[in-house]
């Protein structure tokens, strides 16, 4: 599957890695490029890299490793390109202030991915994943599932089952086991 990946730093690095490493056509973009260029030699050299704009494009798949904050920033980037695509968003509502990490409130009553649903528009098919484990974690272990080891769950929700469906064999082919965990008002 062709993935583009926006946000190329702790998280998107590693996951596009995983991705790029079991034979999906990644794509890695960041606000910097040199860190998508790093990410994408990181990935064994199974990856490209270029503009947000580019990844977006690309991505059958368009992962949203960017930070909370960042988010309504790169949508509006990256405007209707993103209108009918299936978005993987790892977000958690945390940002770092003074050097510290914050969880910032959801606005509205909403869970994390509805009010990034609501930032992305109805025309955009989310999926929530790889949000529940640390980089280092989430390298490891899908390296280890990769290679035949036990396999880590990993949980999923959205309210696509179509764009659900996608989803699944990337997190398998990740390294993980994909647990279906409902729909976005469910969602961590
Ligand atoms: N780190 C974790 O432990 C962890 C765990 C689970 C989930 N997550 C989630 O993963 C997401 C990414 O977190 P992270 O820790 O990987 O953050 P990060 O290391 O700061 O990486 C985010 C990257 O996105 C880039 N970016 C910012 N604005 C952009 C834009 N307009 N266009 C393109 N790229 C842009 C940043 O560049 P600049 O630095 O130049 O702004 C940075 O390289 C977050 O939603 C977070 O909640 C993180």
């Amino acid at each position: 599957m062709r993935v583009g990946i926006v946000g190329s730093g702790r998280l998107g690095s590693p996951l596009g890695r995983l991705l790029a490493v079991a034979g999906h056509d990644v794509f890695f973009s960041d606000a910097d490029p040199t860190r998508a260029a790093a990410a994408a030699g990181a990935a064994e050299g199974q990856a490209r890299d270029g503009e947000p704009i580019e990844a977006a494009r690309f991505g059958e798949v368009v992962v949203m490793a960017v930070g909370w904050e960042a988010f309504p920033v790169v949508v509006a980037e990256l405007g209707r390109t993103l209108a009918g695509r299936i978005v993987v968003d790892p977000s958690n509502p945390i940002t770092e202030r003074d050097g510290a990490a914050v969880v910032v409130a959801v606005p509205d009553g909403l869970t994390s991915p509805q009010y990034q649903q609501h930032v992305l528009g109805e025309g955009v098919r989310l999926v929530r994943t790889f949000n529940t484990k640390y980089p280092n974690e989430l390298l490891e272990l899908g390296i280890a599932g990769q290679r035949g080891g036990p396999r880590a769950d990993m949980p999923y929700w959205g309210d696509d089952d179509e764009a659900k469906k996608a989803v699944v064999p990337l997190i398998e082919d990740a390294g993980f086991t994909a647990i279906d965990g409902g729909g976005l008002s469910e969602a961590l």
